[in-house]
Parts: C-alpha cells; structure tokens; sequence
C-alpha cells in the first residue's frame, strides 16, 4: 500500500514558516513528509531539516521521499514531546522553524489493519507508535464507565457520551470487545435512529475519543509547547494546524500566554512579576482552508493553522 496523504495549509503552512534558506527546521508530526518536502525544497546546502514521526511506517515513508535532499535530512523515531533531548543528541538546541500537522494521517486512517476506522473491520489498536503496549481494545475493555464517559464526552464531544459509555459496558459484560466492527455496532445501538439519520457515521467520536486518549494526544501537545517554543531562534517560527476544538484551544492559550505571560493585576501601574514575552502571536485569528482546498481534500475541513514568532 502507498502511503497517500493530501498535506493540509501545506503553502500556508510554508508561507508561515518564512523559511531562512541556511536555518534549522523541525517538523514534528512527519506523517508522509508532505510538508517537510517543500521546507526541504526551500533550504540551501547549507540549511537541514529534521523530521520526526512516531510511526514506524512513517518513517519509511517520509525517508523515500526526502532522499534526494541526502544530508541536509535527519529522520528520527519518536514522539514530538521529547524534541529538545533529541535534537540535543544531534548537537542541535535551537531551530528557526517547527511544523506540527497534528492527529492522524490518511495513510494511518485508510489502513484498516492499524485498528484506527470504524469503516474496515479489524483488531481495536489505535497505537500511533506500536512499540507502546496499550491498545484501544484494553481502554475499551478497562476503563471504568466513568472514565469511558468522560473521554467520550470530552474528547469526542459526542451527546450521548452517556450512552454509549453505558452500552460498552454491558456488551463487554458478555464477553471482551475486539474488533473495530463490533465497537462500532455497539455505539450504532446507542444512538437514536433519529440522530444517525442526520449526524454522520455513529461512531466518528467515539473512535477519535479513544484515539486522542490512547496516544496522549492532548497531554502531550500541552506539555510541549512551552518547550518548542524556547527552543527558537529570535525570528524563528512555530506553526500548528490542528483539526479539533481542544487542540486549538490549548494552542491558542499556550501562544497567547507566551505572549503575555505578566500576571500582575490589571490595577498595577508597571509589571512586578518579572515574567517577560517570548514574541507574538502571528495570527490574531486562525488561518483555514481556502474553498478550493475544502473542495478537494476533506480531511481540511476542521483545520486550523496558528503561528507564533519569537522575539
Ligand atoms: C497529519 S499527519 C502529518 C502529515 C504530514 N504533515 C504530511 O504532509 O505528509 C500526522 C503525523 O504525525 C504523527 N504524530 C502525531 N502525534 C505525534 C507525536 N506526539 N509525536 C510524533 N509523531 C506524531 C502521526 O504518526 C502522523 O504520521
């Protein structure tokens, strides 16, 4: 199977970047290396390039693809929250440029057997990096229905979280969940035939619930931020796209911290507490896909482009 992926923002996303032709750039989400492609195509001999994906297949891919650039590219294993230690390996510690694309790809997504859709029957699995051990079957089957709930509810803003969680775990009461079909069949039971009718495929958020919950997504987006962003040069660029409500929300309140991050009362003449801007925020508002990209690539259709510059 070829590893198809349409990059979404990719010339927004580059445009963003505002490339230093002999910098340093970090894509940490490398998925087929779409976007890492085009940096590379903007670089002089004297620039690199580092991309970094925590799948396997990925990796190969995204490899194949930048080979003619040859030295300029490092290629490495791993998830994006331990960028700094990774690149401190290699000698690098400050950049001028970080991608991150986030979520899954459609090569991940279109591979029935990685356990990610709820259109191909096969093992629950959902591991973005298949080195980890816990598999979508085993929250299916271990949490508590409350936990169940709650990410449904959260990370799926799915309305009958409630329901769905209850009916887990009852069919699981009958014997363990295994495959993507029966999960499916069992969110499809827990969702009025009214609403099925008119809301999409039943199972859409439950499954990305899961999914976000499995691979950390949030958590390790949160945690990494504050990170990448020191870790740019003065006039370095970070740009994120992201393709929910709870990813945006954390990036736009990471970037706007990082740009004022004083905490004084507002009723305080002058800043006491010392914390000083990192840079600005590049885009008041999110950049989307233009009508054209809707058009021809619906995975654009929740995307959300966000950049931060350092000072
Ligand atoms: C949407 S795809 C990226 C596509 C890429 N920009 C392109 O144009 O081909 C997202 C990729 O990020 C990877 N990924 C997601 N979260 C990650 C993380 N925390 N660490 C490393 N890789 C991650 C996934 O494995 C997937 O390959």
């Amino acid at each position: 199977m070829t590893f198809e992926h349409k990059s979404v923002l990719l010339s927004e996303t580059i445009e963003g970047l505002s490339i230093k032709p002999d910098g340093i750039y970090v894509d940490g989400t490398l998925g087929g290396g779409g976007h890492a492609y085009e940096v590379c195509q903007r670089l002089s001999n004297k620039g690199s390039f580092i991309g970094i994906d925590q799948d396997a297949a990925a990796i190969e891919a995204a490899g194949a693809r930048l080979l003619d650039f040859g030295e300029r590219v490092t290629i490495i294993r791993s998830n994006y929250c331990d960028m700094k230690s990774r690149l401190h390996e290699i000698g690098i510690d400050k950049v001028d440029g970080i991608v991150l694309d986030l979520g899954v790809s459609s090569y991940q997504l279109d591979t029935a057997d990685r356990g990610f859709s709820y259109r191909a029957d096969a093992p629950l699995d959902m591991r973005m990096d298949t080195r980890q051990s816990m598999t979508a079957k085993d929250i299916v089957n271990g949490y508590s229905e409350m936990d169940l709930f709650r990410i449904i509810r959260d990370y799926g803003e799915d309305k009958f979280a409630k329901n769905i969680a209850k009916h887990i775990v009852a069919a699981r009461g009958k014997g363990p969940i295994e495959t993507t079909a029966q999960l499916s069949e069992i969110i499809r039971q827990s969702i009025p035939m009214k609403i099925q009718k008119t809301s999409g495929h039943p199972a859409k958020r439950t499954f990305q619930a899961i999914r976000i919950e499995l691979n950390r997504e949030l958590e390790v987006l949160r945690d990494s931020l504050d990170e990448m962003i020191d870790m740019l040069n003065t006039g370095g660029r970070i740009c994120i796209i992201t393709f929910h409500s709870l990813e945006d929300r954390i990036v736009k309140g990471i970037f706007k911290k990082n740009e004022n991050p004083c905490t004084c009362p507002s009723t305080f003449p002058v800043c006491v507490c010392g914390k000083v801007s990192k840079g600005r925020v590049i885009t008041r508002k999110p950049i989307l896909p233009s009508a054209e990209e809707l058009e021809t690539n619906s995975r654009s259709k929740s995307a959300k482009l966000r950049i931060f510059e350092r000072s």
